[in-house]
């Protein structure tokens, strides 16, 4: 009896000992970890829109830590304690079956984007598996004042009404954009963005007929150009412009593409049609050899054909500014 006491209370107490070890302490630690300089408060909105993420169940398909592994990369840099001192309980998630979440507020900041995918993400991603959020948007006859209607491609567009964003959507949709990782000191200001000119064998830089990473350029532009301008190039009518065939992408002179990729755009009539949403700008996100390749790819697919840039014409435009 007393030797089954002894067994019963000893595992007990190791559980409980493991439990608080592995369970309580570092939740205790991680709750006292100040913020990282840069780090934004939620406002109230931002926290309702948390509450939203919560109750819809978005973290049992999406996590919001990024691990120090070369697969976790395009997500962001790898989490740091501090990026969670206004967001406890974490909701770092344990399943990935669609992107980290951690900096998505830079990856992907256009809101209008965010409506059409929560509305229904096969609008802007074709393959996605994502379940639709119909609930988080109202169907109207009309926009009252003060309602910004979602440009949702015919093909999802329920037919002569207009959808609205609930005051749910809103917020929801407030706390993705937020969720922004500061930069850490540590790294030095712009050290992810300068990349110097590739040099030619012979020592000097390459001149003429400049080549591109063409695997590189498609791979990202299916990570950061697609989800907008599509997998083909043609972009989400009435949403976001098509690039095959845009005269932009097929002009001599490739200032102004780049320019639109390093700053971004909004407001311009392309091909007699505007956008709600605006281009976001990419300079802080890519570096000059990145945006080269994208670029030489849009200037080579979908029957575009203009000439090619280096990384020296992009970082001259790019100081140009
Ligand atoms: C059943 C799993 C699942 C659930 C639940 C889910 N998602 Fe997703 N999500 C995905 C997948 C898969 C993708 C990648 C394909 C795509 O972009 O649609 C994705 C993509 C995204 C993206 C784009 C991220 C990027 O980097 O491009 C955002 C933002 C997003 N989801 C937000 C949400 C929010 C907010 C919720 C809750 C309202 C949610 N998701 C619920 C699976 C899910
Ligand atoms: C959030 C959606 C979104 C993403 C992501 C996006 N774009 Fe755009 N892009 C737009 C919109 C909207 C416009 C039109 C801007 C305007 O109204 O002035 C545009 C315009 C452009 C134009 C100019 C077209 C013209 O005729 O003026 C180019 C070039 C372009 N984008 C390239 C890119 C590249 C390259 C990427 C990826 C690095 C990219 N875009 C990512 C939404 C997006």
């Amino acid at each position: 009896m007393s030797k089954a006491l002894a067994i019963f209370g000893g595992s007990a107490l190791v559980y409980a000992a493991l439990a608080v070890l592995m369970g309580v302490l570092p939740g205790i630690w991680l709750s006292q970890v100040p913020p990282i300089p840069g780090l934004k408060p939620l406002t109230a909105i931002e926290a309702r829109g948390r509450d939203v993420y919560v109750a819809e169940g978005c973290h049992y398909c999406h996590t919001q830590q990024v691990r120090p592994l070369s697969g976790d990369e395009p997500f962001g840099r790898p989490s740091v304690a501090g990026d969670y001192a206004y967001q406890t309980p974490q909701l770092l998630g344990s399943e990935r079956n669609g992107p980290d979440l951690s900096n998505v507020g830079v990856r992907q900041s256009s809101s209008v984007w965010q409506y059409i995918h929560l509305f229904d993400p096969r609008a802007v991603v074709p393959q996605s598996i994502m379940p639709k959020f119909p609930w988080l948007f109202r169907v109207v006859d009309k926009p009252a004042p003060g309602d910004e209607p979602v440009p949702l491609p015919p093909s999802v567009a329920p037919a002569g009404r207009v959808v609205v964003p609930t005051e749910d959507g809103k917020a929801l949709v407030a706390y993705l954009l937020s969720l922004k990782q500061p930069k850490l000191a540590a790294a030095a200001p712009g050290a992810a963005v300068s990349s110097p000119a590739p040099v030619a064998p012979g020592g000097s830089a390459p001149v003429s007929s400049p080549a591109f990473n063409a695997t590189q350029g498609a791979q990202l532009y299916a990570d950061r150009c697609s989800p907008c301008h599509g997998a083909q190039g043609k972009g989400v009518p009435g949403a976001f412009p098509p690039l095959a065939g845009d005269p932009v992408v097929n002009a001599a002179d490739p200032a102004e593409h780049v320019g639109t990729v390093l700053h971004g755009a909004h407001g311009r009539v392309i091909d007699g049609k505007t956008y709600a949403s605006p281009m976001p700008a990419f300079a802080d996100q890519l570096s000059d050899s990145q945006i080269a390749d994208i670029v030489g790819h849009e200037r080579t697919s979908w029957g575009n054909h203009a000439p090619l840039v280096t990384p020296a014409d992009v970082a001259k435009l790019r100081a140009a500014k």
